[in-house]
């Protein structure tokens, strides 16, 4: 009995986003029931072990067909009760960044993340105890399910294995050409519109969510969406195929890592009894940030994130002189698209000390915005669970966000009583600017604003919650766990 996790991404190993702060902390809590668990992961060459010792366990694991004559190494590590095992293959994995540059994805993304989950596939079955549960994320090790699904209609060692494919973010499928499929080993019946082929290519996200014996998503609205042209990014009908066996499960915050308590990024700590520290942080993002000192006594509005139309980048970008007019001051932590980069940058001249913006990917500094900010700012266009709405209910930053997927399944909005911060029904950036104004409004009466921070901060999304809904589903496969 064992269930191992297959991941591109692990906090405090790899990470790009939420995928990564998911890993790290799912299966730690999954872990405190007893079971044995395992994670299987890329040995990225700018992976941070510094904590984590890795030990070389087998320099030559063979990956097999279409690989024969080439090895992976394996290393193991222990974190948080769990064992986790690293693949390197350097010329794969070794590389300045995870997925892509600037100038677009990895030519040869397909062949890595085949590799990887060959790799891992043949590593399990080297150590000899066929796992009861193989749960895969997102598209890069979605091929491990589609693997598993054909060895083990002839190989015993499988048999008993069941899969799990979990959906972090659908727009991103690994699509890819036909040729791909049939260089990638799979055997030729996979090549069908219920298998791995999609409008004449190989979509490797759609290959896991067919074979899988289980799909789930990150939260229940998302669950929902996903089955809607709308939101289905083109797979909304393999998904309806496949509905019975889909379950939404929301996402936890990891809070030994995210807790004003105890935040060793923070230049003081605070909780909700004791709310002098926030105002130090606040202070010190003044400063950290070269905003006017000002804005000490107006609400300083933060945004941390891929700057991605998901993130509705555009809509931040579009009300920015609006919000300068109010008075307000906003920080911005982001990287991903130079076009936002750039006018970002523009506006930072244009609205010295009311408007700071990094570019560039920083723990420390995501962590002190949370902190130091009155309220967060998260206008996606869709978003499957949101981590950073979480942190920032966690740190008294009540978050201003569009109704969608996992923000409206962790968001109650004004004006219920119980309001932790505000949504807004569309995308769209008039709907966005008038929540804004609101929750500025409100951020002026001190004795409401106090009131919904203190709500919001007792949020509690904690993994042992959803590690005990993922162990049901898992039992929902027939598994003894
Ligand atoms: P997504 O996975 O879609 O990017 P989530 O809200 O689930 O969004 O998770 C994002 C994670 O990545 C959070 O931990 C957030 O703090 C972190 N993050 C995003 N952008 C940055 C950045 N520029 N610097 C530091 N951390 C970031
Ligand atoms: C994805 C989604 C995000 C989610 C994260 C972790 O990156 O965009 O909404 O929180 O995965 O599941």
């Amino acid at each position: 009995m064992k269930l191992v996790y297959i991941t591109s991404e692990i906090f405090p190993f790899s990470k790009t986003g939420g995928l990564a702060d998911v890993l790290g902390a799912l299966p730690p809590a999954v872990a405190k029931s007893g079971l044995p668990v395992e994670v299987i992961t890329p040995l990225y060459g700018r992976l941070k072990t510094n904590d984590y010792p890795l030990r070389l366990v087998a320099p030559d694991c063979p990956v097999g067909y279409p690989w024969e004559p080439i090895t992976a190494e394996i290393y193991q590590s222990q974190y948080r009760g769990v064992t986790v095992y690293f693949v390197q293959r350097d010329e794969y994995f070794d590389r300045r960044s995870y997925y892509n540059t600037y100038k677009g994805d990895y030519f040869d993304n397909c062949e890595r993340f085949n590799f990887f989950c060959r790799a891992a596939i043949q590593w399990l079955h080297r150590l000899g105890t066929p796992p009861t549960i193989v749960h895969a994320n997102d598209w890069q090790t979605a091929l491990a399910p589609a693997w598993i699904h054909f060895l083990r209609q002839h190989d015993p060692f499988w048999a008993g294995t069941k899969t799990v494919m979990t959906i972090h973010n659908l727009a991103f499928q690994g699509r890819y050409s036909s040729r791909l499929f049939h260089e990638s080993g799979l055997p030729a019946e996979a090549w069908d519109m219920d298998g791995c082929e999609f409008y004449g290519d190989f979509n490797l996200l759609k290959s896991g969510i067919a074979y899988a014996d289980m799909v789930t998503t990150v939260s229940p609205s998302y669950a929902g969406e996903i089955l809607t042209p709308q939101f289905g990014c083109g797979l909304e009908g393999i998904l309806q195929k496949r509905s019975g066996s889909i379950r939404g499960i929301l996402n936890g915050a990891d809070y030994d890592v995210w807790a004003p308590e105890a935040d060793r990024y923070l230049p003081s700590c605070y909780s909700a009894g004791r709310m002098t520290g926030k105002m130090w942080c606040k202070r010190k993002l003044i400063r950290e940030f070269y905003l006017s000192d000002m804005l000490e006594d107006r609400p300083i509005l933060g945004f941390i994130g891929r700057l991605r139309s998901q993130k509705g980048i555009d809509l931040l970008i579009d009300i920015i002189p609006r919000l300068m007019k109010m008075g307000v001051g906003v920080v911005v932590l982001g990287e991903g698209d130079l076009r936002a980069e750039a006018k970002l940058l523009d506006m930072m001249e244009q609205y010295h000390g009311q408007l700071s913006v990094q570019v560039s990917y920083t723990e420390d500094l995501a962590h002190r915005i949370q902190a130091g900010c009155d309220i967060f700012l998260m206008p996606s266009r869709y978003e499957p669970c949101g981590l950073t709405q979480m942190y920032a209910l966690r740190y008294g930053t009540p978050p201003v966000a569009t109704a969608v997927g996992g923000l409206k399944d962790t968001i109650v909005p004004y004006p219920s009583p119980d309001a932790t911060g505000f949504t807004f029904q569309e995308p769209d950036s008039k709907l966005f600017y008038k929540a804004v104004k609101t929750a500025v409004r409100l951020w002026e009466d001190r004795y409401y604003w106090n009131a919904m921070v203190e709500r919001a901060m007792s949020q509690a999304f904690t993994w042992d919650l959803s590690a005990a809904r993922y162990l049901d589903m898992y039992r929902e496969l027939g598994v003894d766990v």
